[in-house]
């Protein structure tokens, strides 16, 4: 941990500069002095931070020392994030007295720390800004001290000079190298086993719910056995309702209450008491046959077991069954289920071994000599998955065989005091991460285990910690994908659901892993579980940095005298709290991430404007109205979230103050009916998800102010609200300048010029997926077949279109959605985007339209009644191609709609639907049907909805 803190603080002890604006400022105390020499030593003790890290794992003098260096640094750290405040708000409060908007420039250097004071404190003689400057020379001081002892007591060690060259860049990778899957080897037995202990085993003398246990030490695989029995076949089809609860620690009987009651698709009570929960619980799985599984158990106490089974036994049907998985031997023997208790045992060398290959040469050409020494470190895993796992990723970056020899001999194996075996593995893979991506490793404990982890988040939250740094110009975003994917390739994150451009979305992390970041931040990251009416975080250890509260209950957060005035880090899981004291946040000065996000917090108090250190806040899912005006006053703030606040009516006009501020997130805040003014100021903005625009009131972010914002990444929403004037003077579009926009969802409402808002609109060509709802021109606007990269449009509520517009000319257009345009009475060639004679005719050219179309569907089209292709297609026209992608189409609600085009027969359509859409559904029936012809080839015909001219059935007919 020290190592990675130090790289990081030697970076912005670098950085800093004793420049402000033209002049040089010398600062009291000889502050540049002190800094100089901190860096010296600092620089000095890297050297041999290597060697100490790794002696820290057996030596406890060498962890304390180790941890008075991490203490210095991370004080200083802060002393430097405070000055770097200081002239941050210096800064902004002048240019704000300068009339504010126009004047700002953005600021795309911030990082860089000044050691100066401007001028302009001398002419208006503001006293408490020298004291305050002298104060943080005062601490430089004093640390610069601290770090001379510490320096001192290096020699007593003897610590080796390592030359460790790790990259500060991480390697890039390619994603598409991804080996994510749940490689089993060697469990085909037990799963047998488990399968038939779970469908048919049944002795005489018990009856009722049988509870099967499995048990093994960490990193066997029990998960994932129980995953394998869990969706077997067999068992899917003998157990009505199949729930699963990662339970870990603490046990939380409300959760498992909850995961049943949704799991057999009950509502919850509206009750905060268990016993109802239990009720319900009991309720909802009467009489029915079920499988629970309850993963990662560590409860003994027997009263909170026999509490939990016994509404069990009495609801489900006497054939249902627990799975229960443990690493401790007493929980299952708690559980009364001797006989029936599975042991995973250690898998065979060879086993072990299929699975590090796997990992290790995948995408790899062979080599006799580096299989030879992989059988020898396959060994080392002491049959155990995960370990194998683990060392295949990691020796899937060594090229060299020297690299294999070093890990084969590393010093690490040596290592008995290492909790669990399995963590062998794991400190050999941590130690060869470069230090900064340890950090972003570490962070993740502050997680509750088995959380899932979204890569966006996560990104920001290493952010809001100073985590993604490097030399260079290269964005913070950027360096935490490359991170996170350096990470999930070193299988430190697993189960990847990935989104359809193949990026990872979000993932989890076996609770192995967690374990290990727990053993390795235990002095620096708590976890704590808080109960009781009242919630009152208990004084620390004060090198806690980072707490996670668990399970706080309704009522007040707060604290006692919260020695921990060096938290950098609260984040709440499964709480619910209304209000949070203002003495919480007076105390914890140092806070950079706050998530108080799913509470019941209805005011928040205007002390959050002291926390000045903060980058990140997540107030998503709470009863807000609106925000304290102290927000404004966050100038280090990156990550605001404020989703899903359905009450928050409005935000404070001076958000414009936040020149930070990278992400923004609104979406499903629908009270707010415009953002304030100021937001068009925030050009460092890179994420916006939704941004209502209404009313013509001069405190309102217009639809103009968004041409500032020109580093808009990713996803946006635009909700168009009422009469929207359109300044006749605006030439460029406000949207044109968004290369990196690639989702865009506009919305009307109660709009009567859409058309004349939309024309004013057109996106950067660089766009792929467009949405447009409630839109009321009678044709589409120009520029959507300017749009060469898009690969999804949906159109909806077109009320006044009767044609469409030629949207086979979309060169990339992979999906499209036709929804609710009630004019439409007749599809024919213009849809393709051809005119019929002039180029069915001259066969000189060969044509394809919607060249790329995999998925068309249309929807509630009330007043369409014919469609048609080229007519009298010949086989000789074969210069047109049409739809040559096309493998589904969907007609739900096209009530009216008789024909088919011609050309259907000649596409490699896969699917077929029609919903509720009588006449086609009888013009489609097998063998009889006048459009059969056009669709006998397409292998999935489903026909649903009422079909009331054949047939007098309501219900499903499958072909
Ligand atoms: C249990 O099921 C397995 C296969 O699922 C079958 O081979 C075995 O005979 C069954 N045993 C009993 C006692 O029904
Ligand atoms: C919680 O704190 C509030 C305010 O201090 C107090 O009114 C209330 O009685 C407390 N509730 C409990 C259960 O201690
Ligand atoms: C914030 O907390 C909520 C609920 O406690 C959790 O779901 C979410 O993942 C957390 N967000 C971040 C960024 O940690
Ligand atoms: C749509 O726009 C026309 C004018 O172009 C207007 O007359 C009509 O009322 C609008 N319809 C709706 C539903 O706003």
């Amino acid at each position: 941990m020290a190592e990675a803190l130090i790289s990081v603080l030697l970076q912005n002890l670098a950085s800093v500069t004793y420049q402000y604006g033209e002049e040089k400022v010398k600062l009291v105390l000889n502050a540049e002095k002190d800094v100089q020499e901190f860096e010296a030593k600092l620089k000095a003790i890297r050297a041999v931070l290597a060697d100490a890290e790794l002696r820290q794992v057996k030596e406890a003098s060498v962890r304390n020392w180790l941890e008075g260096l991490t203490e210095v640094s991370y004080k200083m750290d802060d002393v430097l994030d405070e000055w770097n405040t200081e002239i941050l708000k210096q800064k902004i409060e002048k240019q704000e007295e300068n009339g504010g908007s126009t004047s700002l420039v953005t600021e795309k250097k911030m990082k860089s720390v000044c050691f100066s004071i401007p001028s302009s404190c001398f002419c208006f003689g503001q006293v408490h800004r020298i004291i305050l400057h002298r104060d943080i020379a005062l601490k430089i001081k004093s640390l610069n001290e601290n770090l001379d002892e510490i320096a001192k007591q290096r020699e007593t060690y003897n610590f080796r000079f390592t030359e460790r060259i790790i990259s500060e860049q991480p390697e890039r990778e390619k994603t598409s190298s991804f080996v994510d899957e749940s490689i089993i080897f060697g469990r085909d037995q037990q799963k047998e086993v488990l399968v038939s202990k779970l469908l048919n085993e049944s002795s005489q003398e018990e009856t009722g719910l049988l509870v099967i246990p499995i048990v093994g030490m960490g990193g066997m695989g029990k998960t994932t056995l129980a995953q394998l029995a869990f969706n077997d076949e067999n068992v899917k089809a003998c157990f009505g309702i199949r729930i699963w609860v990662c339970v870990s620690d603490p046990f939380d009987e409300m959760k498992i209450a909850k995961a049943i009651i949704s799991g057999a698709k009950a509502v919850s009570p509206n009750s905060d008491e268990l016993e109802d929960f239990f009720q319900c619980m009991s309720e909802s799985i009467k009489g029915k046959k079920f499988l629970l599984v309850l993963d990662d158990v560590w409860t003994e106490d027997q009263r909170k077991w026999e509490k939990l089974k016994l509404p069990l036994i009495q609801g489900g049907a006497h054939d249902s069954r627990i799975l229960v998985t443990t690493r401790k031997q007493e929980v299952a023997d708690m559980m009364g289920a001797p006989t029936r208790t599975i042991y995973l045992e250690r898998l065979s060398e060879q086993n072990c071994l299929s699975i590090f290959n796997r990992m290790a040469f995948y995408n790899r050409d062979k080599d006799g000599v580096l299989e030879a020494i992989g059988e020898e470190i396959a060994k080392k895993c002491k049959g155990l998955p995960l370990a194998a796992k683990t060392l295949g990723s990691l020796m899937r970056y060594k090229k060299a065989r020297k690299e294999w020899q070093e890990v084969l001999n590393s010093k690490i194996w040596d290592l008995e005091e290492v909790e669990q075996q399995v963590f062998q593995p794991l400190l050999l893979s941590y130690f060869d991460l470069a230090p900064a991506v340890k950090r972003c490793l570490l962070y993740c404990v502050i997680f509750p285990k088995d959380h899932l982890i979204y890569k966006d988040y996560l990104i920001e939250l290493w952010m809001s910690q100073d985590y993604l740094y490097l030399k260079g110009n290269m964005e913070k975003e950027i360096i935490g994908q490359r991170f996170f994917d350096n990470l999930a390739m070193r299988s430190f994150f697993q189960d990847f659901q990935k989104l359809s451009d193949g990026n990872i979305w979000r993932c989890k992390m076996h609770d192995i892993v967690h374990d290990f970041l727990q053993y390795l931040t235990q002095h620096e990251c708590f976890t704590m579980e808080v109960k009781g009416g009242n919630n009152t975080i208990n004084p620390l250890g004060d090198k806690i940095r980072h707490l996670t509260l668990m399970l706080a209950s309704e009522g007040l957060l707060s604290c006692v005298s919260f020695s921990s005035y060096d938290l950098r880090t609260l984040a709440t899981f499964d709480s619910k709290f209304k209000v949070v004291s203002s003495t919480l946040f007076s105390q914890l000065k140092h806070l950079r991430t706050l998530n108080l996000s799913g509470h019941c917090i209805e005011v928040l108090s205007e002390e959050i404007g002291e926390l000045v250190h903060l980058r990140f806040i997540d107030l998503s899912k709470n009863p807000l109205k609106r925000l304290p005006n102290g927000v404004c006053n966050l100038y280090n703030l990156q990550t605001l979230r404020l989703y899903g606040c359905w009450d928050l009516e409005s935000l404070p006009q001076s958000m414009g103050k936040l020149i930070n501020l990278k992400h923004l997130y609104v979406g499903g805040c629908y009270q707010l009916k415009y953002l304030p003014k100021g937001i068009g100021r925030l050009t460092n903005l890179r994420r916006l998800d939704w941004c209502p625009v209404g009313g013509d009131d001069d405190e309102a972010f217009k639809l103009g102010d968004l041409r500032n914002l020109d580093q808009l990444q990713g996803e946006l929403w635009i909700r168009i609200y009422g009469e929207v004037k359109v300044a006749a003077d605006e030439k460029a579009s406000p949207l044109g300048n968004k290369q990196q926009l690639s989702e865009l969802s506009m919305y009307f409402h109660e709009c009567r010029t859409s058309a004349e808002i939309l024309n004013f609109l057109p996106p950067h060509p660089n766009l792929e997926s467009l949405s447009i709802k409630f839109y009321n021109g009678s044709s589409a606007p120009n520029w959507i077949m300017s749009l060469n990269n898009l690969r999804f449009l949906a159109l909806r509520d077109w009320n006044e279109c009767e044609v469409l517009p030629p949207l086979g000319k979309l060169p990339s257009l992979e999906t499209l959605i036709l929804s609710s345009m009630k004019g439409v009475k007749k599809v024919g060639v213009e849809f393709l985007g051809i005119e019929k004679e002039k180029e069915t005719s001259s066969a000189s050219s060969c044509i394809t339209l919607f060249p790329k179309l995999k998925k068309l569907t249309f929807d509630r089209m009330w007043a369409w009644e014919e469609w048609k292709g080229v007519e009298e297609w010949k086989e000789e026209d074969s210069h047109i191609t049409i739809m040559p992608c096309l493998s589904s189409l969907k007609f739900e609600n096209c009530d009216k709609l008789k024909t088919l085009p011609d050309f259907l027969w000649k596409t490699p359509l896969q699917t077929l639907v029609i919903n509720h859409s009588g006449n086609l559904a009888r013009g489609c029936q097998k063998g009889r049907g006048k459009e059969w012809p056009k669709i006998s080839h397409i292998p999935n015909i489903k026909i649903t909805g009422r079909l009331p001219f054949f047939s007098d059935d309501e219900g499903d007919v499958i072909f």
